[in-house]
């Protein structure tokens, strides 16, 4: 994808919420208000104190001045509209509760009961939510392991031409790109297939909020042509936790029903600290984004080169995952440890409590490292000293812990809302399982990705696996026992 510069016609320079809020802090206004602190004066002092005073003052609730997050008319509105010019969107709505939230609404804005959507199995459990509330069958793809580092690839545009192919029922593709790991897929000709076919194309792009700023980097979903894009500001950009945003850009989807769900799952309580951050990051990022971003990626760049002192702990790269045609996005690092011997969540352990550096995310064989665009060269330094020292300490080897991982099935004998909602449930024997339906979603980690969802015919295959990682003690999330004895199946 190559990297556009779109003429703006907007003033880019301006951050409508930010300036309101500064200017009603300035005013000293009473409260009549909530929340009930009252721009600071009823709470906590040693709080107040260790965050500030401004915090308070703009801790506002929705009046005409501030605008309304449901219904903006002001500033509000003037935000999302420089924010949706900037990446190239029609529009763009805020969101309070991170791409979580804005996954739902892409599935609540895209479909109705009893439409299909082909999935990757490494979706984010917010894109599970968005199944259940949808009530949406999910067609889904099996990803990739690379054997070497232990992580997922992405979908392949091979595997989605085949299962469109496979599935003309499906009315959209649901991709998530980057991955955790900053693998990136061919998303333009994804969406060249997904268009060609009248389908829609949906891309939670939680981990890039920074592409399409910079020419080195991977182009955005937008640019690539997604219909609706639902970015978490506050991973890679100067952003307060939870700012995110999504992006119309469709001509298949109704932007009246996209607007409606937002307002449908959205706090009618905003928290205008966390817009206004939103508004100056986009400034930012009209500024000086691709300066910053530079920077960012040479960082990153400085960091592999480090590489050669490593004997233990080795650093994912574009050229490795080129080798399965895919590519990468530089601000995420992958370390991976599996010749130090210690797991990656120990390490991680390790790294937090001995050398004050932590990590995002660990699972058994690597640590990923998500850079921002706050990262420093000496942030990096700390952690190539960390690492090396850490080195002295390991001698080792962790075996492979994918165990074979099982085909997944894809018989979907009821949807996943249908056995969410329903009551009908009865506990079995995981020996006995095989055959049964699922009523819940299991997810063990390593690898993290689903091997049972509500709705899915048990297989035995999957039985052994889980009984499998029960020996070894390995974490499998949604299991509601401390040992993986029983699963929860629908009643027969
Ligand atoms: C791929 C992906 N999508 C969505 C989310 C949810 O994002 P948020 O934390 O902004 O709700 C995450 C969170 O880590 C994620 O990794």
């Amino acid at each position: 994808m190559r990297f556009k510069i779109l003429k703006k016609l907007l003033n880019q320079l301006k951050t409508p919420i930010f300036d309101v809020i500064r200017t009603h802090a300035e005013r000293q206004v009473t409260s009549f208000h909530t929340p009930g602190h009252k721009n600071g004066q009823g709470i906590d002092l040693a709080f107040k104190d260790f965050i500030g005073d401004n915090t308070f003052k703009v801790d506002l609730t929705v009046f005409p001045e501030v605008d309304s997050l449901h219904d903006p008319v002001s500033c509000i509105k003037e935000g999302q509209e420089l924010y949706a010019e900037l990446v190239g969107a029609k529009k763009t709505f805020f969101l309070l509760n991170g791409s979580s939230m804005g996954n739902q609404a892409m599935f609540l804005a895209a479909f109705k009961p009893g439409d299909s959507v082909i999935i990757s199995r490494n979706a984010h459990k917010s894109a599970m939510s968005g199944i259940i509330l949808s009530g949406v069958w999910p067609i889904w793809i099996q990803p990739e392991l690379d054997s070497d580092f232990d992580v997922f690839f992405d979908s392949s545009s091979e595997q989605i031409e085949d299962a469109l192919n496979k599935f003309p029922e499906a009315k959209a593709v649901f991709i998530t790109n980057p991955t955790y790991n900053g693998i990136m897929t061919d998303l333009e000709k994804i969406a060249k297939l997904v268009h060609n076919q009248g389908k829609i194309l949906l891309v939670d792009e939680a981990h890039g909020a920074h592409l399409g700023f910079n020419k080195k980097l991977p182009g955005s979903a937008i640019q690539c042509g997604a219909d609706l894009v639902v970015q978490s500001a506050h991973k890679t950009l100067a952003v307060l936790s939870q700012g995110s945003v999504l992006h119309y850009n469709s001509e298949i989807v109704d932007m009246n029903k996209v607007r409606k769900v937002v307002s449908l799952i959205q706090t009618t309580s905003p928290n205008y600290l966390i817009l206004a951050s939103l508004d100056v990051a986009r400034r930012q990022m009209y500024e000086n984004g691709e300066k910053l971003l530079d920077k960012m990626v040479d960082n990153a760049n400085y960091f592999l080169s480090t590489q050669d002192k490593f004997k233990k702990f080795r650093f994912l790269t574009k050229a490795d995952v080129a080798k399965n045609g895919f590519n990468l996005d530089t601000l995420k690092i992958t370390i991976n440890v599996t010749e130090t011997g210690i797991e990656g969540q120990v390490l991680s352990e390790i790294l937090a409590k001995d050398y004050n550096i932590q990590f995002d995310c660990a699972d058994f064989f690597n640590l990923i490292a998500i850079l921002g665009v706050g990262t420093t060269k000496k942030d990096l330094d700390c952690l190539v000293e960390a690492l090396l020292d850490i080195e002295k300490r390991c001698d080792g080897h962790l075996e492979s812990n994918s165990i074979n991982f099982p085909e997944l099935t894809t018989e979907m004998v009821f949807s996943p809302r249908d056995v969410f909602l329903s009551e009908e449930t009865e506990l079995v024997s995981l020996s006995d399982a095989a055959g049964y339906i699922s009523a819940q979603t299991l997810t063990p980690y390593p690898p993290g990705i689903p091997v049972l969802i509500p709705g899915e015919r048990i297989t035995p295959k999957i039985c052994e696996y889980l009984q499998t990682l029960d020996s070894r003690s390995i974490r499998v999330s949604g299991q509601e026992h401390k040992k993986l004895e029983y699963l929860k199946v629908l009643k027969v």
